[in-house]
């Protein structure tokens, strides 16, 4: 009989060659069991999704407590739905007062999409601007805004009208035109290999948008709930968007993404036409009570709180010769090697070692480390005694090959 590795290879599809190939068996707080019951350290939170670790208590409660009243009921938009209003009321209450309307998605990609189109619609203007080495989604929009060409020439054509600016460079700012709809911008380029907004960039993007007309459209889909200390980036850069982005850890481990603007600018989907823009699945019950849990959690423990300390800790002992730079904000972190070479050699070895790290889309030095935020100092301590290790063993075995 095939095997349920043999099954995975005949029948779901691979993105890449090579797969991870973790065979799960079950997942609880910062651990991920595999069917020979090995444990390992998830460092990586299923790319910034696990940000409260697998399965926490009040995100399971809350999904139960939903799945015995309702599940899917109508398309989005029309049925007063509970889950959705109360994650509504709670998620506007943190943020600025200028946020305070709700879409929800299933995915950060559809939160983009819609991004661009609400933006087209409400400026009646068509360009888009977004910056280089960005990642936001693989749909056909977001997509456009990858500034990868080797990559994008193989699904040409591309929507029209999309410009690429460098990020954190102040002079590109001034392609942003009263012709722009809108740009695009994370707050930490996170596919880029976690490349934080130097001094006032951000604050000078929003003001040359302003200046032009042109929307701000802030994707938080990485960095949001917590990731980076704050519990959104727009406080910690001090920016206040027009459109915000989110998604990924928005559901505790449930399928949402939300795109949050002013009531005004949200309209834009209500009128002329109607239904400018629907979903049949967005805002699934059980995924905003999911979200609702997750959120709660965040707030009622102090997620954000200790994430700067568990930060500078990663600093202390990720000390390694073939670590050239590690860059972080709060438990976001990219650490660099000296040799492209050492990477995979990396990667491969810890996950032997029992620990679960990454890679980037856009840099081929660094991997990637996204632990669940809830992530303790032992823990730590465990997650870099096994990266050194694989440091040390990369080195010995390939740094002459
Ligand atoms: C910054 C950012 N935006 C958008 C997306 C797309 O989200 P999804 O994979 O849920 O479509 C991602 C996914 O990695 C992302 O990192």
């Amino acid at each position: 009989m095939a095997s349920v590795r043999q099954l995975f290879l005949s029948h779901v599809a691979q993105t890449s060659e090579i797969p991870l190939g973790l065979e799960v068996e079950r997942a609880e707080g910062m651990y991920i069991y595999d069917t020979q019951g090995k444990k390992y350290l998830d460092l990586n939170s299923g790319i910034s999704v696990s940000s409260l670790g697998h399965r926490h208590p009040r995100v399971i409660e809350a999904i139960k407590n939903q799945v015995d009243k309702h599940l899917h009921t109508m398309v989005y938009g029309e049925h007063i739905q509970q889950s959705q209003v109360a994650m509504a009321k709670l998620l506007t209450d943190q943020l600025p007062s200028s946020l305070n309307s709700v879409y929800y998605f299933m995915s950060g990609t559809e939160v983009v999409e819609a991004a661009m189109k609400l933006s087209k619609r409400a400026s009646e203007r068509y360009e888009i601007i977004a910056c280089r080495n960005a990642y936001h989604g693989s749909t056909q929009g977001a997509e456009s805004l990858r500034s990868d060409h080797e990559y994008s020439q193989a699904f040409l054509p591309l929507v029209p009208g999309i410009k690429h600016i460098d990020f954190n460079n102040e002079e590109d700012l001034s392609r942003i035109t009263s012709k722009t709809a809108a740009v695009v911008v994370e707050p930490v380029q996170a596919e880029a290999g976690v490349i934080i907004p130097h001094g006032q960039y951000l604050k000078k993007l929003r003001k040359r948008c302003t200046e032009v007309g042109a929307l701000l459209i802030l994707d938080e889909i990485q960095t949001g709930f917590g990731r980076t200390g704050h519990l959104f980036a727009l406080s910690k850069y001090g920016v206040v968007p027009d459109i915000l982005c989110l998604g990924k850890a928005m559901g505790g481990g449930m399928p949402i993404g939300a795109m949050v603007c002013g009531r005004e600018l949200m309209l834009a989907f209500t009128k002329s036409p109607m239904l400018g823009h629907i979903t049949t699945f967005g805002g699934h019950p059980v995924s905003c009570a999911a979200a609702h849990g997750n959120l709660s959690a965040i707030l009622d423990e102090n997620i954000t709180e200790s994430v700067l300390e568990k930060e500078k800790l990663f600093h202390e002992k990720l000390q390694h010769p073939i670590i050239k730079e590690v860059r972080s904000s709060g438990l976001m972190m990219a650490v660099e090697l000296t040799k492209r070479k050492y990477l995979k050699h990396v990667v491969a070895h810890a996950m032997e070692l029992g620990a679960v790290i990454d890679y980037f889309l856009f840099n081929n030095r660094s991997f990637r480390l996204a632990p669940p935020l809830i992530i303790s100092e032992s823990e730590i301590e465990k997650a870099c005694y096994i990266l050194i290790q694989a440091c040390t063993f990369a080195e010995a075995k390939y740094s002459n090959k």
